[in-house]
C-alpha cells in the first residue's frame, strides 16, 4: 500500500535545527482578512497546505483575485460587502473546520446562496455552533441537522447581536466577529477564551474592535461595517507543527533540537506550560513582536523523570491541538495524569479524545474515561516491542503524526496509514523527521 508509513526504528540522538511551516489559523485568517481589505494585500510565508489552499480557491470563487508571486501571494481585496459570485456558488472547504465556519461569517452580508461542502471528516462535525450565532443576525443557513452539506444566504439588512460563546472555540468567535464586520453598528460578544489571532490582526489594521479581559472570557466589542486598507504580512510558523518535534525531541536519546521563528501567542502556549510543569525542557528564547503577534524561537532537549499532571480545565482551550502529543508524555510519566472536560477534543477532524483512549491501551498503557475526562496511568519504562498498526479512518492529520512520533520514540514495528492526511497542515512533515535522522520506508 502506498499512502502508508512503516517505521521499525527509534530515532538516534540529534542536535539540529528546524523550521516549521507556518501557522494554519494565521494562514487561513490572512486570506480571508485580505480578501475583504480595500486594495492589494501581500503574504509572505502563506501556509502553502490543502486547508489553506482551499481557503484561496474559496475567495477566488467570491471574486478576490489571488496571485502566487515569486515569495508571497497577492490578494486584491474587493472591500467589505464586496464580492461577486452567482447564486448557488460551490465551495469546497475539505478538511478544514476553520475554513469552513469562518467563512460563513464572512458571507453574512452576501445576498446570493452559497452552497458550502466538505471531505467526510468535515461533514461528520458541528455547525449548529455557528448556525445558532449566525441566525441571530439574520442569516439563513440550510443543513441536515447542522452538518455539511449547507446552504447559506446572507442579506445586507443582517444586525448586529449581543452573544455569549461558551465553548471556548476560536473558529465560533471568529465566524460570529467576522459576520459583525457586515452588519451595521456594534456587536457584542462575550466569549469564553481561545486563541485570539482574530482580534490581533483587527487591531492591526486599526479596525475598530476593543477587548476586555475577564476571568476566563474575553469581552469584545466590535463596529460593523468600517472598511479596512490592504496589509502586509508575514506568516511564522506553527506552534501546532513544532509540538510535534517538541514531543520527538524530548522523548529521543540525548537530543536537541532549535525550532526557529515561532508563533508564541499565549493562547496557543497550553502545550509549553503543561509540558513544563511535567518537566521537560523547553526554553523560548529570541523573543520579539511581530504585527501584535509574538514569536520566539524553542530550544528543546530530551528529558527524563517526567511528573504526571493533574492538568486544570483552564489550559484546555490553548492546548486543544497538542493533546494527543501531551498524553504521549503522560504515558511517560511516574504516576498518574488527568484530564478534564475534554468533550471539544472529540469534535476534531475525528474524535481525538475517543481515539487517544485506545491508542494509550494498543501501547499497554492503563486509562479510565469518564465522560470527557481521564486518568493516564504513566509508565516511564514503557518500551514497545509488538506490532502495531494504526487505521487513520477518519482522515486526520494529527493522528497520524503523533503515531509517527511514538513509533520514533517507543520501539515496536509500527504500519500508520493515511500518510497523505499531513497535507492539510504539514507537507513536509516526513522530510523534516527524515532530516533528524528518522528511518521510515
Ligand atoms: C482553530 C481553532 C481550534 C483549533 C483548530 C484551529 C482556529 O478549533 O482546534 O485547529 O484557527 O481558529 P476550535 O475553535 O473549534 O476549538
Amino acid at each position: 500500500m502506498k499512502n502508508q508509513v512503516k517505521i521499525e526504528e527509534i530515532i538516534p540522538s540529534f542536535k539540529k535545527t528546524i523550521n516549521v511551516p507556518s501557522d494554519k489559523s494565521i494562514s487561513i485568517r490572512c486570506v480571508l482578512f485580505s480578501a475583504i481589505a480595500n486594495g492589494k494585500s501581500k503574504i509572505f510565508n502563506l501556509l502553502e497546505s490543502e486547508d489553506v489552499m482551499n481557503a484561496v480557491r474559496a475567495v477566488r470563487k467570491l471574486g478576490v483575485s489571488c496571485i502566487k508571486k515569486k515569495n508571497y501571494y497577492e490578494f486584491s481585496g474587493v472591500g467589505i460587502n464586496g464580492f461577486k459570485f452567482k447564486n448557488n456558488t460551490f465551495i469546497n472547504a475539505g478538511n478544514s473546520g476553520t475554513l469552513a465556519r469562518c467563512i460563513m461569517g464572512l458571507l453574512s452580508g452576501t445576498q446570493n446562496t452559497i452552497i458550502l461542502k466538505g471531505d467526510k471528516s468535515l461533514s461528520k462535525r458541528d455547525f449548529k455552533r455557528v448556525i445558532e450565532p449566525l441566525n441571530c443576525f439574520g442569516v439563513v443557513v440550510n443543513s441536515n441537522n447542522g452538518t455539511l452539506p449547507l446552504k447559506l444566504k446572507g442579506s445586507e439588512l443582517i444586525r448586529p447581536i449581543k452573544y455569549i460563546e461558551k465553548k471556548g472555540s476560536a473558529q465560533v468567535k471568529t465566524c460570529i466577529i467576522l459576520s459583525a464586520i457586515n452588519a451595521p453598528g456594534s456587536t457584542k460578544i462575550k466569549a469564553k477564551k481561545s486563541r485570539n489571532h482574530t482580534e490581533l490582526i483587527l487591531k492591526y489594521l486599526n479596525y475598530p474592535i476593543k477587548i476586555r479581559n475577564v476571568k476566563k472570557y474575553d469581552l469584545i466589542e466590535i463596529e460593523g461595517r468600517k472598511q479596512f486598507k490592504s496589509f502586509n504580512y508575514k506568516v511564522p510558523g506553527d506552534i501546532s507543527s513544532a509540538s510535534f518535534f517538541i514531543v520527538l525531541t524530548l522523548l529521543s536519546n540525548k537530543s536537541e533540537l532549535l525550532i526557529k521563528d515561532i508563533n508564541i501567542n499565549l493562547s496557543r502556549l497550553g502545550i509549553l506550560k503543561i509540558l513544563n510543569r511535567m518537566n521537560a525542557n523547553i526554553k523560548i528564547i529570541n523573543q520579539r513582536k511581530y504585527k501584535g503577534e509574538m514569536l520566539g524561537d524553542l530550544k528543546i532537549r530530551s528529558s527524563e523523570n517526567f511528573k504526571p499532571i493533574n492538568c486544570p480545565s483552564y489550559l484546555n482551550s490553548s492546548a486543544i491541538d497538542e493533546f494527543l502529543l501531551i498524553f504521549l508524555i503522560a504515558a511517560k510519566s511516574k504516576g498518574v495524569s488527568r484530564f478534564k472536560n475534554l468533550d471539544e477534543l472529540n469534535k476534531k477532524e475525528s474524535p481525538r479524545l475517543n481515539i487517544a483512549v485506545n491508542f494509550l491501551r494498543m501501547i499497554g498503557i492503563k486509562v479510565i474515561k469518564k465522560k470527557h475526562d481521564i486518568k493516564i496511568f504513566g509508565n516511564p519504562k514503557l518500551k514497545l516491542k509488538k506490532k502495531y498498526y494504526i487505521k487513520n479512518f477518519i482522515k486526520d492529520h494529527r493522528v497520524f503524526m503523533m503515531s509517527v512520533i511514538a513509533a520514533l520514540t517507543l520501539g515496536g514495528k509500527w504500519t500508520i496509514s493515511d500518510k497523505d492526511s499531513v497535507n492539510t497542515s504539514f507537507p513536509n512533515f516526513l522530510s523534516i523527521i527524515k532530516k533528524l535522522g528518522g528511518t521510515i520506508h
